[in-house]
């Protein structure tokens, strides 16, 4: 098998796209490993056995045309009765952890602890015995976009009282339920897609649209949440669970367009407005938001008559409250932008305008079949430095890293994406001293993504979405994945 790989990989086209050269070497010992998914992206299932609603269950039924080819989760690659394959993929993949989520609604299906679906623990505590039974590891995210459906009748992310203390509750439940086995926590992925999308733009469940405030005011409540959840684990549980509770943030590079002042500047406003949102308040050293969104929303919302920042205040309370209530970094990343300096013509409120920045891509970047999605490894080893020098020697964990294409066995492309942004981290490790501990590819299996359903595969394993029986097949992407594994790097050929 090795030998065929090698011989594949000659033929592989990489590193036109590289800033410099290949580097060869190792991670050093211990690296982690690992592949992830999300429950709405592969569970289905989507009402057994006394699951309850979730907003994405809501948003595929209630709004089929908001999804592309009015795909739903419903069934999804059907990860609720097929997990043990999965597990059998990740073992043949020779991961050493599989990052999944868990479905509120799954366990909670009000959203409260009053009820349980007794059926829901049952099948986490399954998958968990198979992961460790068969040598991987479990690393658990509390919380991947799919809100209990009562609760958001209540407000969902923008209704303070309801959302904190419920989520700590549900927190701990699961702590208590799983944490004996459970070791690695994630409370929340990507609270800015939840909030920007989720409670701005209107792209995402719930579809609360309000660019500009409610999307500020739902990050501010997921930061709080999260603090909460922090403290419940490492009060009431760490001292006896002696596991890891940290959240997990979404980078995009942002590199300036020019070497002008002006666009360096709104390179840097672009980072801070991206992921200082959510890291400032947890990992600086005083806390709170980045002082340049604190003084670009305020400026913006008194230009446009607001009486007070559209930014709601952290407090001084919350503040302290929130500051160091991660024990590592979770970072997820896959692309980069160029950033030019603009101030948006015309009026209107808007988290894009607060920023008098213009984004672009360029033209000579590879694509990959979504068009978010350029391929620009050098952004990453840039992304963990800029991690590095805001924020200290924290651990970083990569939580999700990914090539969306159509669908091919023969991957081509997603084994040179991986071989390429690997590397970049293995120079941000080995050249730059970047504390990057582990490494998540995204994602195990083809699974739902999102809005664009099943048009778009991320998996080293492909899923026949059009086979009740949802078989699943290795990529070629698995086996180069699996290889860098077993390296732990790039050994020198
Ligand atoms: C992330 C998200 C994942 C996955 C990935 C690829 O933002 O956490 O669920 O969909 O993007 O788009």
């Amino acid at each position: 098998m090795r030998s065929c790989l090698i011989l594949l990989m000659a033929f592989v086209p990489i590193f036109t796209f590289a800033q410099d050269e290949f580097l060869y070497g190792t991670f050093p010992d211990g690296f982690m490993w690992g592949a992830a998914t999300a429950a709405y992206q592969v569970e289905g299932g989507w009402d057994a056995d006394g699951k309850g609603e979730s907003i994405w269950d809501r948003m595929v039924h209630s709004d089929p045309g908001s999804i592309l080819n009015q795909d739903t989760g419903d069934i999804a690659a059907d990860s609720y009765h097929k997990y043990a394959e999965d597990v059998a993929a990740l073992k043949e993949t020779g991961v050493d952890f599989y990052r999944f989520s868990l479905s509120w609604s799954r366990l909670l299906p009000t959203g409260r602890v009053d009820v349980v679906n007794e059926a829901g623990v049952a099948f986490y505590n399954a998958l968990i015995d198979a992961l460790l039974a068969n040598g991987v590891q479990p690393m658990v995210t509390l919380y991947h976009w799919d809100l209990p459906q009562p609760l958001e009748d209540q407000g969902g992310w923008l209704n303070e009282t309801l959302i904190v203390p419920a989520f700590a509750e549900y927190a701990a439940f699961a702590f208590e339920a799983f944490g004996d086995r459970v070791k690695l926590w994630l409370t929340l992925n990507e609270p800015w897609v939840q909030a920007v999308m989720g409670y701005g733009n209107g792209g995402n469940a719930p579809r609360v649209v309000g660019s500009g405030i409610t999307d500020y005011l739902s990050g501010l409540n997921q930061l709080k949440a999260h603090a909460e959840a922090w403290h419940v684990y490492n009060e009431q549980f760490r001292p006896t669970q002696a596991g890891q509770c940290a959240i997990t943030l979404d980078v995009v590079w942002m590199e300036p367009k020019t070497q002008l002042a002006l666009d360096i500047e709104a390179a840097e406003r672009s980072l801070q407005f991206k992921l200082g949102w959510f890291a400032h308040p947890i990992f600086s050293l005083e806390g709170d938001y980045p002082a340049s969104m604190k003084e670009a929303v305020a400026r913006h919302s008194a230009e446009e008559g607001y009486p007070e920042s559209r930014l709601p205040e952290m407090g001084e309370e919350w503040r302290l409250r929130i500051l160091g209530t991660s024990d590592f970094f979770g970072l997820n990343h896959y692309t980069t932008s160029l950033v030019e300096h603009s101030v948006w013509p015309g009026t209107g409120t808007s988290f894009d305008r607060d920023q008098d920045t213009t984004q672009s891509a360029d033209p000579a970047w590879p694509e990959s079949s979504l068009g978010w999605l350029k391929v620009v490894p050098w952004g990453f080893r840039k992304a963990l430095n800029w991690i590095k020098s805001e924020y200290g020697d924290v651990p970083v964990w990569i939580t999700e890293n990914g090539y969306a294409d159509l669908g091919e066995l023969q991957d081509l492309d997603r084994i040179s994406f991986y071989r390429a942004y690997i590397d970049e981290v293995l120079k941000a490790v080995v050249l730059d001293g970047c504390n990057v501990v582990g490494y998540t590819a995204w994602s195990i299996l083809d699974n739902f993504e999102w809005t664009q359903g099943y048009s778009q595969k991320f998996g080293l394993y492909q899923v026949d979405f059009n086979d009740p029986s949802r078989p699943r097949t290795r990529k070629e992407s698995a086996i180069a994945y699996a290889q860098i594994i077993s390296d732990n790097g790039f050994p020198q050929p």
